[in-house]
């Protein structure tokens, strides 16, 4: 296993590009599926999570290419596979993408169910009532999803939670109703980037969805689906991710390959807390361009509520809060989406953070600067979060199970390093523990003496009769 070791305080400075969107590479490759034909798929990033649908996507009779210029390329070479096993599922829910094209092209899907998370809950029950009601037969068998249909019928679908919309859920029928016979309309339809990017795809290919970019959705039911070329759109959460790094560290940076029409609600909240954010074509945000991020003053405290799109994403909240646990003065930062995603607040806390979690939110009393500590990823986001707060806490932090990371960032150690970061990937050995981190014993709690020293050290402000005298022993 790898970890990270950053040493904090380099401003960022440069120039960088964005990848593609992962979030909307898999549920694209779960749609080839669906499709006759070669699927080609252009800027898809180069993940474990892409190797791991693709892996999916193997054990379902196609055949995935990446070429030497980048490009995926999927054919289905064997009709009759069906199953889609949980060793593989496990590893990634996004797999479930593959529910509703397996239905819709080939009448059977065995899924398993993907399991727990460290976000919070993730059922799966939208997905499953928006295909039952397109007429598939469903039902849940030691740990599958085993459905059938002879044949999808149009329907009209209420596809809203307790939480809102589900991304994925709208893709897996979507997906499913475009072969459907007849007109399926979807109320409550998720309105995420990445959904109106695979209705795109599909619509390319065929078929006949409107209302992209809306909660409502018409599909009328075509016969086929024809496989055609496609390019996935830039990855917005990446593109947040850096703006808020070159937010912490004061920086100066210039993101390429941005769609900000894509992160109004990011660019809002951080243009409130004070960083500048210049667009190369501000009147047109729908174009793919180049943001200046730049912090030019003092930063403010503020509230920020993750909601579905068009609102702040869920999948930044780790990283805002990263920054607000930094910016003097209280905070509020809720998520109403996964309202348990919160892991990454005791790691913070170990960094010097001051937060108090209060059911779906955390307050924040933000300190003028984190110190490095040795913190441990819990998913994705919260390795993000935590690396972004080590670019910009004093001294030396290090990032345990950076596995998380890999999954859902193309380098993004090399594009932070490209920055001016001081980003180093080291085995997750006692002795790549830096100086400042290790201990004696090789684990890596302060040694007994350094703590005793901090204790009595000369910096405390206090009459010497209140000095703590604590005890020699260990
Ligand atoms: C997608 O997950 C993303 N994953 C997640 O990104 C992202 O956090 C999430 O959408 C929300 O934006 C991919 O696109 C591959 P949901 P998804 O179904 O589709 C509840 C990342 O870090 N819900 O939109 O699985 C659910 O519990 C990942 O890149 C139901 O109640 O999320 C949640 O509260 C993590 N029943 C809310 O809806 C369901 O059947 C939104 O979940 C489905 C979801």
């Amino acid at each position: 296993m790898d970890m990270f070791i950053v040493r904090g305080g380099e401003r960022l400075f440069g120039s960088v590009t964005v990848s593609g969107a992962k979030n909307s590479a898999l549920p694209l490759m779960a749609a080839a599926l669906a499709c006759e034909g070669e699927t080609t798929l252009s800027s898809i990033p180069n993940l474990v999570d892409v190797t791991t649908q693709s892996r999916v996507l193997g054990s379902l009779g196609m055949d995935v290419q990446r070429d030497e210029s980048g490009l995926l390329h999927l054919k289905t070479v064997d009709e009759s596979a069906c199953i889609a096993d949980y060793d593989l599922v496990r590893r990634m829910r996004a797999s479930v993408c593959v529910l509703g094209p397996l239905l819709a092209k080939r009448r059977m899907a065995c899924v398993s169910l993907p399991g727990g998370c460290n976000i919070g809950d993730r059922p799966i029950d939208l997905h499953l009532k928006g295909l039952a009601a397109l007429g598939a037969q469903i039902r849940v068998d030691r740990g599958y999803v085993i459905a059938r249909a002879d044949r999808l019928r149009g329907a009209n679908i209420f596809l809203g939670g307790a939480f809102g919309s589900t991304v994925t859920g709208t893709c897996n029928v979507m997906i499913a109703a475009t072969l459907a016979e007849g007109t399926t309309t979807i109320e409550s339809a998720a309105c995420e980037p990445e959904v109106v990017d695979v209705g795109n795809f599909l619509n390319a290919c065929g078929a006949r969805i409107e209302g992209l970019g809306t909660p409502f959705l018409k599909i009328e039911g075509v016969e086929r689906l024809q496989a055609v070329e496609h390019e996935v759109i830039p990855d917005r959460i990446e593109a947040a991710t850096l703006m808020i790094a070159a937010a912490m560290t004061g920086g100066d940076v210039q993101l390429n390959e941005v769609r900000p029409d894509h992160i109004t609600a990011v660019m809002e909240k951080l243009r409130e807390i004070g960083v500048t954010i210049q667009l190369e074509y501000p009147q047109q945000p729908e174009r793919r361009q180049s943001v200046w991020v730049k912090v030019t003053q003092p930063l403010k405290s503020v509230d920020c509520i993750a909601l579905p799109y068009p609102g702040i994403p869920t999948d930044v909240q780790a990283q805002l809060m990263s920054l607000l646990a930094c910016v003097p003065g209280i905070s509020i930062v809720t998520d109403k989406v996964f309202p348990d995603r919160f892991m990454h607040a005791s790691e913070l806390a170990r960094m010097g953070a001051k937060i108090r979690r209060e059911s779906a939110s955390a307050i924040l009393n933000g300190v003028s600067r984190l110190s490095g500590a040795c913190v441990m990823a819990s998913d994705l986001r919260a390795s993000a979060a935590l690396v972004l707060a080590g670019l910009a806490a004093e001294g030396e932090t290090v990032i345990r199970r950076i596995y998380h990371l890999d999954r859902g960032y193309e380098c993004l150690e090399e594009k932070l390093i490209a920055l001016g970061a001081n980003v180093q990937r080291v085995k997750d050995e006692p002795e790549n523990m830096p100086e400042s981190l290790k201990l004696t014993d090789g684990e890596e709690r302060p040694t007994y003496s350094e703590l005793l020293d901090a204790l009595t050290g000369p910096h405390w402000n206090l009459n010497p009769s209140e000095k703590p005298t604590p005890s020699a022993e260990g």
